[in-house]
Order: structure tokens, then C-alpha cells, then sequence
């Protein structure tokens, strides 16, 4: 086995994208890898001190939504641009922007799955960033991605992961096995 020092490498990471509004109601978004569930109602993301994190001290809400092949190049852009310095980001982007139903954040319409948030805390906050602990206030699917059942299926979404050894995005391909199942034949 060959040793690495300590990095951020735990596979796979999400694309996030992360949709806010800033104190005069223009719409913003961030990528973001370092994030995940915190509790079944919760998100926590690490955020550095980006433009968003202003937005959310002052709009205390965002969406997060996930990155597909077809928002790939956009989902990047959002990633490597700061709307500090770039007040012409979102028109750049080229996403359909609309208020989130529920939530004071934007709606990006591209993206199949959308999650409203409410900021609930925003943790160790410096001028270095904070990590954001988001609850989830209200779950949306473009119809077009629901499975039989009418829950969103997440193999029709062609979503990207990070992969952040190489600095890649990778395409996710299709379910393998049923989960808190298959193991069962090994009991
Ligand atoms: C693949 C990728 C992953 C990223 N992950 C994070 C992250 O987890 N946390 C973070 O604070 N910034 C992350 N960033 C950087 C922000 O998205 C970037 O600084 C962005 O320009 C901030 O935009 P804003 O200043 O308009 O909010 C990531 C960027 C990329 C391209």
C-alpha cells in the first residue's frame, strides 16, 4: 500500500450547487463538494467566505441542488467565479431563475431535484467561512424524473460526483444492488 498525507479525498463527493439570494434579492449559486446529510431533515456543507456566505447571513435560506451531465460546464463556472467580482455570473450561467416556492433563495429550473432550505446555524463562522447547517423545508422533483412510484429516481438524473484526486467530474451510472438487502445473503 503506498501512503498520501492528509487531502479531502473521501469518494465520492457531490456536486452541490448552492442557490442564495444577496441582500438585494439577486440570485447567486456556488458549487460545493464538502457537504452531506447531517440529520434526515439537515444538510451541513463547509462553506469558505464567498459571496454566499454573505447571502445567507442575510437571506437565511438557500437551495440545494445536485449537478447533471447537461449543468456541468454551468455547475463549474458557478465554482471557479465569485460573484464578488462577477456581477454578470448568473446571465454567464444561462440557468432558468425563479423564486423557490418555499424558501427565499432561487430556483434554478435546470436541475431535476431541488431541496428548499432554511439556514439553521452557521457554525464556527470567521472570516475564513463556517459550516453551514441547513434544514431541509421542502423537497422538489421535476416531474419528468419520478419513477413508478412517483418518488424521484435518481438513475434517470445523470448526476456528477467529484472526484477530487484527479479534479474530475464522473458521470454516476446505474444501481448495482439493492441497498440494506443484498448483504442479507451473507447472514
Ligand atoms: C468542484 C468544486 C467544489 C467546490 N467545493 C467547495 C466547498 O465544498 N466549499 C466551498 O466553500 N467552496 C467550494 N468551491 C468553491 C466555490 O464554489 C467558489 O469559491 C465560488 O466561486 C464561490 O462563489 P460566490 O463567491 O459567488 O459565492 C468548490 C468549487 C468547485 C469547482
Amino acid at each position: 500500500m503506498k501512503s498520501f498525507k492528509p487531502s479531502p479525498w473521501v469518494l465520492p463527493q457531490p456536486v452541490l450547487i448552492l442557490g442564495t439570494y444577496d441582500k438585494d434579492g439577486n440570485p447567486n449559486a456556488m458549487n460545493a463538494a464538502w457537504g452531506g446529510q447531517r440529520d434526515p431533515d439537515e444538510i451541513i456543507i463547509s462553506i469558505g467566505s464567498h459571496a454566499t456566505t454573505e447571502n445567507l447571513v442575510t437571506s437565511n435560506a438557500l437551495t440545494v441542488t445536485f449537478a447533471t451531465v447537461d449543468t456541468m460546464v454551468a455547475a463549474d463556472y458557478v465554482g471557479i467565479v465569485s460573484a464578488k467580482n462577477n456581477p454578470d455570473k448568473m446571465r454567464r450561467a444561462g440557468w432558468t431563475i425563479e423564486k423557490a416556492p418555499n424558501v427565499n433563495a432561487p430556483l434554478f429550473k435546470e436541475f431535476p431535484l431541488t431541496i428548499e432550505c432554511e439556514v439553521s446555524q452557521l457554525l464556527d463562522h470567521d472570516q475564513t467561512g463556517c459550516y453551514l447547517v441547513a434544514k431541509i423545508v421542502n423537497i422538489l422533483c421535476d416531474e419528468a424524473y419520478l419513477d413508478a412510484d412517483g418518488n424521484p429516481d435518481m438513475e434517470k438524473m445523470n448526476l456528477i460526483t467529484y472526484n477530487p484526486i484527479q479534479h474530475t467530474y464522473v458521470s454516476l451510472g446505474t444501481a448495482v444492488g439493492k441497498a440494506f438487502s443484498i448483504g442479507k445473503q451473507l447472514k
